[in-house]
């Protein structure tokens, strides 16, 4: 373990990214130290490096020689049951490979073939909430709208969706609530794993007795070649799980923070009322608030002094986007919500050769969602009492948004 930083900031030294958010506040400590420290060090999650400022993260996440993506999650974890996520958790040369395989599913052309579908989906959900005059949007939208629009591209229909979100949320435990003393969170993420590995295995088998397969993601992954042999079963498992964890609670969380600040910022849903033209650009911006992604870890490959800190190869560092995208050296006004910030290098979807392979759907989804959102229920509110809780964890957001529709009170 490294020595200790020299950050001389009360509370430095415990910052853990399960520390309670404020909504709209990034981690207070982040905040505190920007102007004095680059870096700290933090004996939380088992001790990490982490780094305060857009520079500095960027850089860090534009060099995978030095910030290895062997080890993306604090604290510092096996990657139980599938094993390393493919492409998340590894480094070149491999990993440019991988980007190589997946990336036609996720170019502009593929995606925009998804809008209509995705766009009926969207429709299909609302409506039983605006028939009953309001309900949870996290429930009957956030969670369901991702997971409906995502699933049919690996050959999964709509009837294993409620099996499929309960799977997830067993799965996502720790990364949401950290680690538990007595192991019982592990136990039951590991369980739900294992149930998802068995159900992507079913799919797989059924692929392999099908003379014509569905032209989606898995015929795809199925045909493709790393270099020049077929890729593995363990392979495609290792990257269909990963879809799962980045592509539905990502969405999900966008969805309720920007859905919670809409209803409670007027001003700001009247621009998206008035001129959907503002959408994509009220999208972006909403995701550099909010930071819905909050950081990821990185693993030091070799000795270097990075930021000020006195980095040992074998040492963890965690590149906290949401202090990248609140940074005033870099953001003109970083709090406040501005849907015209142009240029806007927000980091939500990460740089360098991580950067998020999904981020044309997401941008998708997300459009799609708040243009029928506007157009089908203008007018919404909080229902009345609410105090919204923001989740700590590297996926952060609010997981319960009681509205109402059409209510006096709402635009
Ligand atoms: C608002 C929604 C989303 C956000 C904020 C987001 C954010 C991110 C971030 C920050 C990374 C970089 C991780 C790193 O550097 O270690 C990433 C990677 C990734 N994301 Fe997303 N993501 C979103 C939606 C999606 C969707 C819908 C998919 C589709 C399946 C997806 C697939 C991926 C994949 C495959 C990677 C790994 C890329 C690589 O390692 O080369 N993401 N995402």
């Amino acid at each position: 373990v490294s020595a200790a930083g020299a950050c001389p900031i009360e509370g430095a030294g415990r910052f853990s990214t399960f520390d309670v958010l404020g909504v709209e506040e990034p981690f207070p400590i982040l905040r505190e130290l920007a102007p004095h420290c680059s870096s700290a060090w933090s004996e939380a999650m088992g001790g990490f490096w982490y780094l305060t400022r857009y520079e500095d993260i960027l850089e860090a996440l534009r060099r995978p020689d030095v910030f290895s993506s062997e080890a993306t999650f604090l604290p510092r974890t096996k990657h139980p049951v599938f094993g390393p996520e493919i492409p998340i958790h590894i480094d070149r040369p491999a990993h440019t490979e991988y980007r190589r395989i997946i990336a036609p599913h996720f170019a502009p052309q593929a995606v925009a073939a998804m809008e209509a579908p995705i766009r009926a989906n969207a429709r299909e959900l609302l409506a039983p909430m605006i028939a009953a005059g309001g309900g949870e949007f996290v429930a009957a939208f956030a969670e369901p709208f991702p997971a409906a629009s995502f699933l049919p591209l690996l050959g999964l229909d709509r009837a294993d969706l409620d099996e499929l979100i309960t799977l997830l949320d067993e799965i996502l435990l720790t990364a949401q609530l950290g680690p538990s003393e007595d192991d019982s969170r592990e136990r039951r993420r590991d369980t739900a794993m294992r149930s998802l590995r068995d159900r992507i295995n079913a799919i797989l088998d059924a692929r392999d007795l099908m003379s014509d397969p569905p032209e989606d993601i898995v015929t795809g992954l199925l045909r493709s070649r790393f270099a020049d042999r077929p890729l593995s079963r363990d392979e495609i498992l290792r990257m269909i799980r990963l879809f799962f964890a980045a592509g539905l609670d990502t969405i999900k969380h966008t969805l309720s923070m920007s859905m919670w600040f809409l209803a409670t910022h007027p001003d700001h849903r009247r621009q998206l009322i008035e001129d959907p033209s503002s959408i994509p650009g009220a999208t972006e911006e909403l995701l550099r608030y909010f930071s819905t992604v909050t950081s990821y870890a990185r693993l030091v490959t070799r000795d270097i002094e990075f930021a000020g800190a006195p980095m040992k190869a074998g040492d963890m560092v965690l590149l906290p986007i949401i202090a990248a995208n609140r940074d005033a050296g870099r953001f003109a006004e970083p709090d406040v919500v501005d849907f015209a910030r142009m240029p806007n290098p927000q980091l939500g979807y990460g740089a360098g050769p991580h950067r998020c392979a999904g981020s044309h759907l997401a941008r998708l989804e997300l459009r799609v969602a708040l243009e029928e959102i506007h157009r089908l229920m203008p007018s919404y509110a909080m229902a009345s009492g609410f105090e919204p809780v923001r989740t700590g964890g590297q996926v952060s957001g609010i997981p319960e948004l009681p509205i109402v529709i059409g209510s006096p009170s709402a635009v």
